[in-house]
């Protein structure tokens, strides 16, 4: 990391920061963790205009705020912005962030399976509860996604809440993001008394991970500013695609696996093997 003034000449991602035993304890024990200062503000400054405009121009809902329902209230939502430019392109594709996902997952390398840029808006709704992973055609738990405000996130709106553990017990429920899901979990949280727990307020370039089974919502946003967050997502390398069993997990393998067919290994162009332990080497 090469923090020089508020905003660097060309921040690469690439470089090696040591975990916090800690943080991997807690990210095996209870499904998430954070670590502070993945990047530097300085480094952050230079992407985030890119990332902004890659959100822009890729973002799936344009309607106003009010006329979108409980899952389009979440946040504007735009993935796959790797390709928008080369400064995401470092970004999405730091072996920096790869590595952190690597070690947490206890797996020798891991492969990109999407970045997406998550903003909720001023007024911007709560995220209802649900399980990453119930839209990931994918044979193995060993997913995580990497989420990192590119704002100081104060404590009024926060990140992510998590409920401790449930990353060991996989698909409770096949409900996508919304009203449903919101309704399902609600009554599971309370019926099986989770503990629930939270990482905020955040300093932009802190990052949390959580892997694809951990149980999540996240607080509406009552503020006057944006709420902005990327996100990158990770799979363990040698990870296969399973048989297109539900409609969202058939639109993942479509958009973000390159088509490739059930049983097949999930190593398409879209999916880089963004972390090897030979890198290092
Ligand atoms: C959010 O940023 O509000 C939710 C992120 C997630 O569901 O992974
Ligand atoms: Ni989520």
């Amino acid at each position: 990391m090469t923090p020089v003034g508020d905003v660097i000449a060309e921040p690469d991602f690439d470089d090696r920061v040591d975990l916090d035993p800690d943080a991997r304890d807690l990210f095996r024990r209870s499904g998430h963790c954070v670590v502070r200062g993945l990047a530097t503000a300085a480094e952050i400054a230079t992407v985030k205009p890119s990332i902004d405009a890659g959100t822009e121009a890729r973002r799936w809902d344009r309607r106003p705020l009010e006329e979108r329902d409980t899952y389009g209230r979440a946040f504007v939502q735009a993935g796959g912005i790797v390709g928008h430019d080369e400064r995401t392109r470092r970004f999405v594709l730091g072996r920096r962030f790869a590595r952190v996902a690597a070690e947490l997952l206890d797996v020798d390398g891991v492969r990109l399976y999407h970045d997406q840029a998550l903003y909720k808006e001023p007024g911007g709704g709560f995220t209802p509860w649900h399980q990453d992973q119930v839209y990931w055609p994918l044979d193995t738990d060993r997913t995580v996604t990497m989420w990192m405000p590119l704002v100081d996130i104060p404590r009024e709106i926060g990140g992510m809440v998590f409920a401790d553990g449930t990353h060991r017990l996989g698909n409770l429920s096949e409900e996508v993001i919304g009203d449903a899901s919101q309704r399902f979990f609600d009554d599971l949280v309370r019926e099986r008394d989770w503990t629930l727990s939270s990482h905020g307020p955040f300093a932009v370039g802190d990052a949390t991970f959580h892997t694809g089974w951990t149980l999540h919502s996240a607080p509406a946003n009552n503020t006057d500013t944006m709420r902005a967050v990327m996100t990158v997502i990770y799979f363990a390398d040698g990870a296969r695609i399973t048989p297109s069993d539900h409609p969202a997990r058939e639109l993942d393998r479509l958009l973000w696996l390159g088509g490739a067919p059930a049983g097949s290994v999930a190593d398409s162009e879209h999916n880089p093997l963004v972390w090897h332990r030979s890198f290092d080497e």
